[in-house]
């Protein structure tokens, strides 16, 4: 088989590159490991940004988004039991839209199953070969046959685990990286959320998070170990340390109920530099990992595959390589600040350490983000997404 440009992964990145490359002509096949069921089951982000939006839009999938989605004016931060709003639409104009990343990606698959545009799910064993060429291959193995695809570019959207970062030659790739000590706990449940908007809770006993998919779906974390085991947290267990986080009108709200997912996320903080190497071009978690707490990963894989689909396009109608050369020198750029934000979100909101200084300097920003209007606009404006 031959295409323009080889897609490994069926995630938010590769399908969302699929879709803006057919809009513009280019052909392209995605390869993915799993089956389009399993990829759909996986209950991951909640909040995206402005721009990830208008790009779902350019894509031709945003209609369901803007019919079902819930537009966010603001959030709110509680520390140790008292409630702050920060207001995105009077800090900065913006807003945020809270939808699902699985249907982000059912939109996707069934915008690319529309167009007849090719993806093989459980692909097994894909293998990148002559990146440094100018005939790049992937070969896999499907229903059982060995296979070839011959193609001009390969795009790695195989995630933070993919084959394709383990691909580049040792040497050629400079990987920086933070682990946290901790995990989120998430469950998601049929009851109605506590707030109509989320409430990220700084307390004592650790971080947690009030989210929602719709109004009678909710999405709930809680800070937990990283070594924690999911069969030691019954739902009620779940709901017991999550009401002592919460502010006395959350508790209130709470409507508790059966899970229908729960999950462990560990935390974690990586890029990998450059995001080119010759013909392979990396694109989202393949290539950096945000811990969720900003809410960024799926949004820095949609800014990723704004830059790598324009230069693509670029290639093919201008015959320019301009893009190419310097995408991954503007998709680090805009990564870093996400990379900052996460960080920075992540060591204010949750219990880290046990060094009663550090707890007094997360008092410390927070009371300075509540109360000083240039650090809640700086705070706005990451969290509704820098421009591209
Ligand atoms: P992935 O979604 O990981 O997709 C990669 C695909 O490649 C997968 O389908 C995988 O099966 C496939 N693959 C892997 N290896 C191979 C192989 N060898 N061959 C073929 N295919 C392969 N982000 C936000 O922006 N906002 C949020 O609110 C948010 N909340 C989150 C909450 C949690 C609990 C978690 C875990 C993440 C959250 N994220 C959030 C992050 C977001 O989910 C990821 O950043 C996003 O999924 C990245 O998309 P991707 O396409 O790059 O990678
Ligand atoms: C979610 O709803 O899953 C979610 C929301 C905000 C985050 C992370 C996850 O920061």
């Amino acid at each position: 088989m031959r295409t323009q440009v080889a897609i490994i992964g069926a995630g938010p990145a590769g399908l969302l590159l699929g879709q803006l490359l057919h809009k513009n002509g280019i052909d392209n096949v995605i390869l993915e490991r799993q089956t389009a069921d399993y990829v759909l089951s996986r209950i991951r982000a909640g909040v995206i940004e402005q721009v990830t939006m208008d790009l779902l839009d350019q894509a031709g999938v945003g209609a369901r988004m803007h019919a079902d989605g819930l537009v966010h004016d603001g959030v709110q931060i509680c520390v140790d039991g008292i409630r702050h709003r920060l207001s995105f639409k009077e800090l900065t104009g913006k807003t945020v839209m809270v939808y699902g990343q699985t249907e982000i990606t059912k939109d996707l698959m069934d915008g690319r199953a529309a167009v007849g545009a090719p993806t093989v799910y459980s692909a097994h064993d894909v293998s990148l070969h002559d990146i440094f060429s100018d005939k790049p291959r992937v070969t896999y193995r499907s229903e059982g046959e060995p296979r070839e695809l011959v193609c001009d570019f390969i795009a790695g959207c195989d995630g933070f685990h993919g084959v394709s970062r383990p691909s580049v030659p040792a040497g050629a790739i400079t990987a920086y990286e933070r682990v946290y000590p901790l995990g989120w706990l998430g469950i998601l449940s049929d009851t109605p959320p506590v707030s109509e908007e989320l409430i990220y809770v700084r307390h004592p006993r650790g971080f947690a998070l009030c989210s929602m998919r719709t109004p009678t779906r909710s999405r709930y974390y809680i800070q937990c170990s990283v070594a924690e085991d999911i069969e030691a947290w019954p739902d009620q267990r779940f709901w017991d340390e999550l009401k002592p986080r919460l502010d006395d009108e959350a508790r209130g709200h709470l409507v508790t109920g059966a899970s229908i997912e729960k999950s462990i996320a560990p935390l974690r903080s990586f890029v990998a530099a450059p995001m080119r190497f010759g013909r392979l071009f990396l694109a989202g978690d393949a290539a950096h990992i945000v811990p969720p707490t900003g809410a960024k990963g799926l949004n820095l894989a949609a800014s990723d595959v704004q830059y790598l689909s324009r230069a693509l396009v670029e290639h093919y109608a201008d015959k320019s390589n301009a893009g190419l050369d310097h995408y991954s020198e503007r998709a680090l750029k805009r990564v870093w600040k996400a990379e900052r934000f996460s960080w920075w979100m992540t060591m204010t909101l949750h219990r880290i350490s046990d060094n009663p200084f550090d707890h007094q300097l997360q008092l410390a920003e927070l009371d300075y983000l509540f109360r000083s209007k240039a650090a809640a606009t700086a705070f706005a404006e990451n969290y509704v997404g820098l421009p591209y």
